[in-house]
């Protein structure tokens, strides 16, 4: 057994286990290059039965969750070299995997800002009743000009995406209540078909949302979709302490993880909930492999195109000088001397340590120090350490993982870094329940909750 892993602490059969959930973008990997990779089909970015695949291959791991982020759309920033970063549309890729998927949490980003309340509550209630109650909505206010001009506008400002927010999630909760708990009742010798005094109208007008309703769709296995959130900002901790059941992190600290992760619990309490009952889960990016050299020279062979800029990119985060044409050699200790971690970039002082022991320019940016989360590049117990670490530290609930290449990097996830976890009793062995609620011990929650809507009262509060 590797010397590291006897070290380990295992954590009680009874102690509180970590979340895992499953990134799904393009569906190629969260590499730019994964769609050239040998062995991955160059047009599965439109293929349904792929996403059901890699969904399935997460359930075999026992993933919580699959993640599909969502601009709305994807800007097509490069696409002369790479795919688009995101799926084709994520609600039918979520009703397709539904359909082939028993227990797996759904969980599609769909923006307050850019999508009428009244049809994301139907799209996400209609899912959550056709998976038997799996759903979940990332509940974001879109960013980027990009996405708005798609819709013939500008980005709002915070202030103003924000407000309408915290109203379309209300709305969209008491609509998800309009149709009473046991309304349903299909009873074919009565003739009745549901009680009409318990299916009523919501009747709010916000500033900026508003629906008469009520919908029409009746209670999924746990009630309704659960809220997930992704943002950092104060006002992102404000929207999802108020309703968020999960917040989609992103921190390259232990200690950031850790501050974001009270700011949020910080926020519910002020609303009066449970501060547990707001998950906190940052990203973790991996590069799966039986060593560390084999799981680099992957990494380079997925991402060398982009190195020359990520060059400029790294003197800039170490304060030095760097020269694209000495890939193959490690700093000088001139170099390392005078370099000094940026302030603005958190990413910095972990792409220092790793230059200072000795791996070469081309390594040093293979080791994914320029990236949208911690990266691991090397064998399942590195992640496995990383998690532990991160999770006993009181800086996540749980991980949302994406494999550098689809294809192969789910499977790598989930044969290599899972059965540690296990056996380290730090994730669940098997499913508990049926639903997503039950997955992340979330309260049972049908319509609003008072504790934080003012939406029973016929208004509404931004
Ligand atoms: C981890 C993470 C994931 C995100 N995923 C999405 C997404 O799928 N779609 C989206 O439009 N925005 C996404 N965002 C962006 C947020 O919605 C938000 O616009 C951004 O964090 C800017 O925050 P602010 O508006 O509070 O300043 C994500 C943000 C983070 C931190």
């Amino acid at each position: 057994m590797d010397s590291s892993r006897e070290k380990v602490k295992h954590a009680s059969k009874t102690s509180k286990q970590m979340l895992i959930g499953l990134h799904i973008g393009n569906g190629y990997g969260s590499q730019q290059g994964a769609w050239r990779m040998p062995g991955v089909d160059p047009k599965s970015y439109t293929s349904y039965d792929a996403r059901v695949k890699q969904a399935q291959a997460a359930e075999r791991g026992k993933f919580h969750f699959i993640f599909l982020p969502d601009g709305p759309g994807a800007a097509l920033t490069d696409i002369e070299n790479e795919a688009p970063s995101f799926n084709l549309d994520v609600m039918l890729t979520l009703a397709a995997v539904a359909r082939e998927t028993k227990r797996i949490g759904l969980v599609a980003t769909g923006s307050t800002t850019f999508n009428e309340p009244f049809n994301l509550a139907r799209q996400f209630k209609a899912l959550d009743v056709m998976s038997h109650g799996r759903a979940g909505w990332n509940a974001v206010t879109s960013s980027g000009d990009a996405v708005a001009a798609n819709y013939g506008r500008s980005i709002p400002s915070s202030e103003e995406r924000y407000g309408r927010a915290h109203e379309v999630i209300q709305l969209i909760q008491a609509l998800w209540g309009s149709w009473g708990k046991d309304a349903w009742v299909h009873d074919q010798e009565s003739g009745q078909f549901a009680k009409r005094d318990q299916i009523l109208p919501i009747n709010v007008e916000g500033k900026h949302v508003g629906s008469r309703g009520p919908l029409y769709i009746p209670p999924s296995e746990q009630g309704q979709p659960l809220i997930f959130h992704a943002g950092g900002s104060p006002n992102a901790h404000e929207l999802a302490g108020r309703f968020a059941n999960a917040v989609i992190g992103a921190a390259f600290t232990i200690e950031d993880a850790r501050a974001q992760r009270n700011a949020f619990r910080e926020a519910a309490k002020r609303y009066g909930r449970d501060p547990d009952e707001i998950k906190y889960i940052p990203g973790l990016m991996t590069t799966i492999a039986k060593d560390r050299r084999t799981a680099l020279d992957r990494r380079i062979k997925l991402t060398e195109r982009l190195f020359p800029q990520r060059v400029v990119y790294l003197q800039q985060m170490l304060g030095i000088r760097l020269d694209l044409n000495s890939l193959n050699e490690p700093l000088s200790k001139e170099q390392l001397d005078a370099a000094r971690p940026s302030p603005f970039d958190p990413r910095s002082a972990h792409a220092l340590k790793i230059a200072k022991e000795g791996w070469s320019l081309r390594d040093i940016i293979a080791h994914g120090v320029i990236d949208y989360h911690p990266v691991i590049v090397g064998p399942g117990i590195e992640a496995a350490d990383h998690m532990q670490a991160w999770f006993e530290a009181g800086a996540a609930d749980g991980f949302w993982i994406s494999a550098d290449v689809d294809e192969d990097g789910i499977d790598a996830f989930v044969d290599e870094v899972v059965p540690i976890l296990q056996e380290r009793c730090l994730f669940h062995q098997d499913y508990q329940g049926k639903t997503l609620r039950e997955h992340l011990g979330a309260p049972d929650q049908y319509g609003t909750d008072p504790r934080v809507s003012t939406q029973g009262k016929g208004t509404m509060e931004e």
